[in-house]
């Protein structure tokens, strides 16, 4: 092995060999003969190895050319996608879609999406044509996603505020089914929270309910919704949000996450956890929800997670209240407290007739959804006797996991499925009411259970 002596004059040899010693002895040399000796002398080495190397007023010149032309490569950037997602389809292009849609949506016998019920031959040639006024958003834009998918439950979304009165021969009926009757005459009641103490807890023991959530959808007044919004919209609504959100009240506060600042890990923590949308909902996809994805998406969470708000997720605001166990009321005036202050700061969209509008046709008059979930192992296991009892009660079922998710556990979630027709205050009770008789069914299931005879061959019971 070569020695370290050795090591050092193999080294020299090639710094001399390859030019390297000549030209640092240049440069000290200049710097020997130089009268004035300059402050930094690495810098004047440097200089002199590198003639023709910039000064640094050129490197800041250069610098600040450089930021110049990426923010310019951002705007083009901005532009394209602006471009892209803005090319409309021609007139023809858009018939031959609906008139495929529609007769791949008659050819699929499973079907049973409300869009294929209420898209009768009449009414797809009476609306086909028509554009709303104000974003000019078409048919195709608030039922694209119902053709691409034929396992939708409604299909239909709203492109714009003004769709559901243009469109209203295919909405009308379809609302009116979804929310279990809301005739062309029936009036949307003026918002009432009505008392939150009036609601009883229905489960005080604990024994059922593992958690209780309240949300209500809002729109922002002068936005369309997601197939008509710019890149721009989705930022400027997230920002008065942002500004709303910083008057709430001090048990409220928080903080707002813009979604591109949070790391995927983070992300599906705080899904896992319930307190982030679905980031992968299909159905939303298709009506284009992720437009422009992820500009101005956004989650406000206060300290405790009890007051959360998902911003330009499925629509412009949820606003959610939630916390572990069933008392209600505290949910529930958690939510108002919330409401009533980002409020204070935006109008939100309302119709004389509908109500609040948003995206879909599901989530309008009161937007509200109230939820529980339920430990409801008997009834879970007789599924049948589960959905009879939700259709009485008008509640609808879903799986711990959210809407389309599977219900594998005990845990059901349960929520009050019209939220248009009633007040804001009847939809929280009509889930209440529900949640409450159906552990009444759940207490006599298990009864049933314990006092069966055993069955035969079972060993008898030990005699007391
Ligand atoms: P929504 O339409 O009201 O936003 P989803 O069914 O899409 O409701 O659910 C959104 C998230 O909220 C999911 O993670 C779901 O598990 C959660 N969630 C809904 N209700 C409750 C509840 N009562 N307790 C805890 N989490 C809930
Ligand atoms: N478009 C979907 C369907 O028709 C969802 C409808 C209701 N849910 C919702 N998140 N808007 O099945």
């Amino acid at each position: 092995m070569a020695s370290l002596e050795q090591k050092r004059e193999a080294f020299r040899k090639y710094l001399e060999s390859a030019g390297a010693i000549d030209c640092l002895s240049k440069a000290l040399i200049r710097l020997y003969q130089e009268e004035q000796k300059p402050e930094d002398a690495c810098k004047f080495i440097r200089q002199v190895l590198c003639e023709s190397c910039p000064t640094d007023e050129q490197v800041a010149e250069s610098m600040s050319e450089l930021d110049e032309a990426r923010k310019r490569i951002l705007e083009l950037e901005r532009e394209i996608r602006g471009l892209r997602l803005n090319v409309r389809r021609t007139a023809s292009e858009e018939n031959l879609l609906l008139e495929d849609g529609f007769e791949k949506l008659a050819r699929d016998e499973s079907c049973t999406a409300l869009l294929k019920k209420y898209l009768t031959r009449e009414v797809l040639d009476e609306l086909k044509s028509l554009k709303t006024q104000s974003y000019k958003s078409t048919l195709l834009d608030c039922i694209q996603s119902g053709l691409q998918n034929c396992d939708s439950n409604v299909g239909v979304y709203a492109a714009d505020p003004e769709a559901y009165l243009v469109f209203a021969a295919l909405m009308d009926p379809l609302i009116e089914e979804y929310h279990g009757g809301f005739g062309k005459e029936a009036k949307q009641p003026e918002l009432s929270w009505g008392e939150p103490e009036e609601l009883e807890n229905p489960d005080p023991e604990g024994l059922y309910v593992v958690s209780t959530r309240v949300r209500c959808a809002r729109s922002l007044e002068n936005f369309p919704f997601h197939p008509r919004m710019q890149e721009q919209q989705y930022e400027d609504i997230c920002a008065r949000v942002k500004a709303a959100l910083e008057d709430l009240p001090e048990d409220l506060t928080g903080e707002l996450h813009l979604l591109e600042a949070l790391d995927e890990s983070r992300k599906c923590e705080l899904e896992a956890d319930h307190f982030l949308f679905q980031q992968d909902d299909r159905f939303a996809k298709a009506a284009q929800a992720d437009r422009f994805y992820p500009a101005g998406r956004a989650v406000f969470l206060n300290g405790a997670k009890s007051f959360i708000v998902w911003v330009n997720e499925e629509d412009h605001l949820r606003i959610i209240s939630m916390q572990k166990g069933s008392d209600i009321a505290q949910v529930y005036k958690r939510l108002i407290a919330g409401a009533e202050s980002i409020g204070k700061h935006i109008t939100f969209q309302r119709d004389e007739r509908l109500g609040f509008l948003n995206f879909c046709p599901t989530n309008i008059g009161t937007g509200m959804r109230a939820s529980m979930h339920v430990r409801l192992p008997k009834l879970q296991a007789d599924r049948p006797r589960l959905e009879s009892a939700a259709a009485e009660y008008r509640l609808q079922i879903r799986g711990e996991n959210g809407e389309n998710s599977d219900s594998c556990s005990d845990v059901v979630n349960v929520s009050n499925k019209r939220r248009i027709g009633l007040t804001e205050f009847e939809a929280v009770k009509e889930m209440v009411d529900g949640v409450k008789a159906l552990i009444e069914l759940e207490k006599q299931l298990s009864e049933v259970v314990e006092s069966e005879p055993a069955a035969e061959g079972a060993e008898p019971p030990a005699e007391e």
